[in-house]
C-alpha cells in the first residue's frame, strides 16, 4: 500500500519499511530531486530543541551535538552573553539568556520559542557550597523550582522534556548498582535533595519526560576533576585520591550524543547514563589521568573521611546500572578510559 505523509508543504510517499528497526522510508515523488529518508530522520529534521545550562559543561556539548545533527537549537543560560556558545562557528545556534528561577520569564521564553523538546542541564552544581545555610534557598530555587517552572512551561507548549539528575538521589549504601526504577531515594546532601525534588516535580507535572541520572561529569567547557588533578599533580610530588567512593566518569560529548538520541525518540522514562568500562574510585581515576599524561606524581589512597575537606556527604556507592539503555536500543557510551584519552587530546591538556 502506498502510504504518504506531509512534511512542510511537500507530500512524501512511502517506498519501503524496515521491519527490523520498525522504521518507514519515504521518497518525494514530485519534482526533479528524489530525496530518500526515514521517518526517524524526518522527525529529526523537524525538531527545535531548547537547552538550558548551555554555558556549563554538559549544556555546551548538547548544543554542539544538536546543531551538528541539523536541529534548530536554542541555547540558554543565566549570563547575558554566553562565551562558549558565541565561540562556536555555527551561527545558526541561537542564545537566549534566562534565569530559570523566574517563572514569568520561563513561560514567556518557552511560549515564544515553542520548542519540540527541551534538554534541561541548568543547575546549581556546587555541591559543598549548597550545604551553606545562606545558599539553600537559592539552590532549591534553581534545582527544584526552576525545574518545576520548566516542566510546567514544557507541558503548556507540548514539548517533551529531558531533565538531568544525579546518582546523589541515592544514599550509596551497599554495593549493588542503582537501577533507574529503584525508589529508595535518600539523598545524603542538600544538592541531592533539591535534584530529587526536581525529578519529582517533572514526574508529577509531565507525561512525556526523560530523567537521565548521570555522575562524575567532565568535559571541555568548565572546571572538572581531570583539570584539577592535572593542575595539582604538576605542582606537587604527591596527591590524595579518595578510594571509598565508587562510580564511573562521564564525558560530556559522549553523554550529549546519547541525550540527543533519547529526545529523538518517544521512549520516555528514567535512565542511568555514564561511560562504560566498569566501576572505579576517584583514586583509580586519578591514577589513570596521570598514567595517560605521563606524570609520575604519587597518588595516595585515602578514605573520604581521611580526605576530610568536603562539606557535603557523598555516596560511597555511586554505581549506576545502565542496562536499560541497551534494552531500549540505545548505544552505550564508550569506555571511560577512551573518553579520557579523547578529552586529553582534544583539550590539549
Ligand atoms: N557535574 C557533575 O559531576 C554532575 C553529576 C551528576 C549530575 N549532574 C547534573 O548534570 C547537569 C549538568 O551538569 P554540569 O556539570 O554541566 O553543570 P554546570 O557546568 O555547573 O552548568 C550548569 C549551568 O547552569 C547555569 N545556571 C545556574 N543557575 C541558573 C539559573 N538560575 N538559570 C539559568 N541557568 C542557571 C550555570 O550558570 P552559572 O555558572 O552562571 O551559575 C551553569 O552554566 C546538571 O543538572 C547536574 O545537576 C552533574
Amino acid at each position: 500500500m502506498d502510504a504518504c505523509r506531509k512534511y512542510g508543504n511537500i507530500r512524501y510517499h512511502q517506498i519501503s519499511s524496515d521491519e527490523v528497526c520498525g522504521d518507514l522510508f519515504f521518497m518525494e515523488r514530485s519534482g526533479t530531486e528524489k530525496v530518500q529518508f526515514s521517518a526517524a530522520e524526518s522527525r529529526r529534521r523537524e525538531m527545535k530543541v531548547f537547552v538550558t545550562g548551555a554555558g556549563g559543561q554538559l549544556g555546551y556539548d548538547c548544543v554542539r551535538e544538536l546543531a551538528a545533527r541539523g536541529h534548530e537549537t536554542v541555547g540558554s543560560d543565566l549570563a547575558a552573553e554566553c562565551a562558549g556558545i558565541s565561540d562556536l562557528a555555527d551561527r545558526s545556534i541561537r542564545y537566549v539568556p534566562l534565569d530559570i528561577t523566574d517563572p514569568q520569564a520561563v513561560f514567556a521564553v518557552i511560549s515564544e520559542i515553542r520548542p519540540d523538546a527541551m534538554i534541561h542541564c541548568a543547575a546549581w552544581t556546587a555541591v559543598d557550597a549548597a550545604e551553606e545555610e545562606e545558599n539553600r534557598a537559592k539552590v532549591d530555587a534553581v534545582n527544584h523550582l526552576g525545574t518545576k517552572y520548566l516542566a510546567e512551561a514544557a507541558k503548556a507548549s507540548g514539548a517533551r522534556l529531558l531533565y538531568l539528575s544525579t546518582d546523589y538521589v541515592f544514599d550509596g549504601n551497599g554495593d549493588r548498582p542503582w537501577r533507574p526504577d529503584d525508589l529508595t531515594y535518600a539523598p545524603l546532601n542538600y544538592y541531592g535533595q533539591t535534584k530529587l525534588a526536581g525529578e519529582l516535580a517533572v514526574r508529577s507535572i509531565m507525561e512525556k519526560y526523560f530523567i537521565v541520572r548521570t555522575a562524575w561529569v567532565f568535559g571541555p567547557n568548565g572546571g572538572n576533576f581531570v583539570k584539577t588533578m592535572l593542575r595539582i599533580g604538576k605542582a606537587r610530588d604527591s596527591v590524595q585520591g579518595v578510594n571509598d567512593q565508587t562510580g564511573t566518569p562521564t564525558y560530556t560529548p559522549d553523554l550529549a550524543g546519547l541525550l540527543a538520541d533519547l529526545i529523538e525518540t518517544e521512549k520516555y522514562g528514567i535512565y542511568h547514563a555514564t561511560n562504560e568500562g566498569g566501576y572505579i574510585s576517584w583514586y583509580d581515576f586519578c591514577c589513570e589521568i596521570y598514567r595517560q599524561c605521563g606524570l609520575d606524581t604519587a597518588v595516595i589512597p585515602v578514605t573520604a573521611e581521611e580526605y576530610g575537606r568536603s562539606r557535603a556527604r557523598r555516596p560511597k556507592n555511586s554505581r549506576l546500572d545502565k542496562s536499560k539503555l541497551a534494552e531500549n536500543g540505545f548505544r552505550p557510551l564508550p569506555d571511560w578510559r577512551d573518553a579520557l584519552a579523547r578529552y586529553l587530546r582534544e583539550a590539549k591538556l
